[in-house]
């Protein structure tokens, strides 16, 4: 047996100053848990938590740093909480983070995208101990002509729906600033594309692995909008270990990203992996929940336009990166589901997301 060595480099990442913008979130929540987990400080800037959330559930305002609830769309609040933290490190993963919601307040979603990283941006601009920043944008942000191919980092940005559009804008904002000013000084901008996250922890509305457990718990079917549309489900953990990678790359060898138009990677399924569709998934969740879950299909709402199909294609993040998906979109969702089973069942979610990280840490061991 050889060990491939670990992922990610704990003493690149121990004792580093990180502000973690959206920590309070489903993503940030897993993120704050990993980064303390390999010895990071961790200062998180957020909305106050929903309830429920992960953040909650696992305590984690007493396990990290500093807890600033702030709001991104007020400069002078993000002005001094960056000013005092003086971060190395920067990842911005606060947004308004959903399609649907995104449908009916189109001005609140760009302004909070939008503007929001704006004002990050200009914050951090002032800011000599930064050096590095990664802002999670998605794979809705590409010009989607559902043409069946996966997408490449290099394709045309931009998005028929506002929460697409903002993600789109958010990045002609991160390429200005990378250009005028973080570029010229030295500060490392970097982008993350990722599919349609699964985990434990997610109680978000108008998403399917939370909306199914909501349904389950309450004995419902679960209605299916389309059940056709196809996601490139993954592992919460397979895309923050590749955040990570990326800063940590990046950090290193700055040759690797020194093309400004080429700090973008894709995160998502490998091509042996491919996306599945929503009825895929549905039916995952009933074969481990029989005695829970059921789902219908149910006319879609013809004005609310999503992608049918989306795929990334994640080769940069393998070669590049050395990144790769420890789970099939299938593992994703049955981890998931196992995490809320735990929970339901009176597990701890804090140890539980403990033990997920460390497995996902540990060392890939193979035989030669
Ligand atoms: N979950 C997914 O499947 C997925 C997929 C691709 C990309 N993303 C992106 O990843 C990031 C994190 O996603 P998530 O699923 O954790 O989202 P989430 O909705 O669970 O969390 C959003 C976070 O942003 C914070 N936030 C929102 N508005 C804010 C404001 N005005 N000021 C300060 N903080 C604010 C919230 O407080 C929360 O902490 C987002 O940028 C999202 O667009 C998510």
């Amino acid at each position: 047996m050889t060990e491939a060595g670990e992922v990610l480099d704990r003493r690149f990442w121990n004792g580093k100053k990180i502000l973690l913008t959206g920590h309070t979130g489903f993503k940030g929540a897993w993120m704050t848990m990993l980064l303390r987990r390999l010895g990071a400080r961790v200062a998180g800037v957020s909305l106050e938590a929903e309830n429920p959330s992960l953040f909650e559930q696992a305590g984690l305002a007493k396990r990290i740093e500093a807890h600033h609830v702030a709001d991104l769309r007020d400069l002078k609040q993000i002005q001094a909480i960056v000013d005092a933290e003086r971060p190395e490190i920067v990842i911005h993963l606060a947004a308004q983070s959903l399609v649907r919601f995104a449908y009916r307040f189109p001005a609140v979603t760009f302004d909070t995208n939008v503007m929001g990283t704006v004002n990050l941006f200009e914050a951090l601009r002032a800011q000599k101990s930064v050096q590095t920043v990664l802002t999670t944008t998605t794979d809705k942000v590409y010009h989607n002509q559902e043409l069946g191919r996966h997408f490449i980092e290099s394709d045309r940005l931009g998005g028929h729906d506002p929460y697409s559009a903002s993600k789109a804008a958010t990045e002609a904002v991160i390429a200005a600033y990378r250009a005028s000013y973080q570029q010229p000084n030295g500060v490392i901008s970097l982008v993350a594309r990722a599919g349609n996250i699964v985990g434990g922890g997610d109680w978000a509305h108008d998403r399917l692995i939370p909306d199914a457990v909501r349904a389950a718990f309450s004995h419902t079917p679960l209605s299916v909008r389309s059940p056709s549309s196809t996601r490139p489900w993954q592992f919460v953990l397979d895309a923050l270990v590749g955040y990570l990678m990326l800063i940590e790359t990046g950090a290193r060898q700055k040759q690797i990203i020194a093309d400004p138009n080429d700090a973008a990677y894709n995160f998502g399924p490998l091509p042996d992996q491919p996306s599945a569709a929503v009825s895929e998934v549905c039916s995952w969740i009933a074969e481990i929940w029989p005695e829970r879950f059921s789902w219908n299909v149910v006319a879609a709402n013809s004005a609310m336009k999503e992608s049918k199909l989306l795929q990334l294609d994640s080769r940069k993040a393998v070669d590049v990166l050395g990144w790769q998906p420890r789970m099939s979109s299938r593992e994703a969702v049955i981890e998931s589901i196992s995490w809320y089973k735990a929970v339901h069942s009176g597990s701890d979610p804090y140890e539980l997301c403990q033990q997920q990280i460390e497995h996902r840490l540990a060392p890939v061991r193979t035989s030669i």
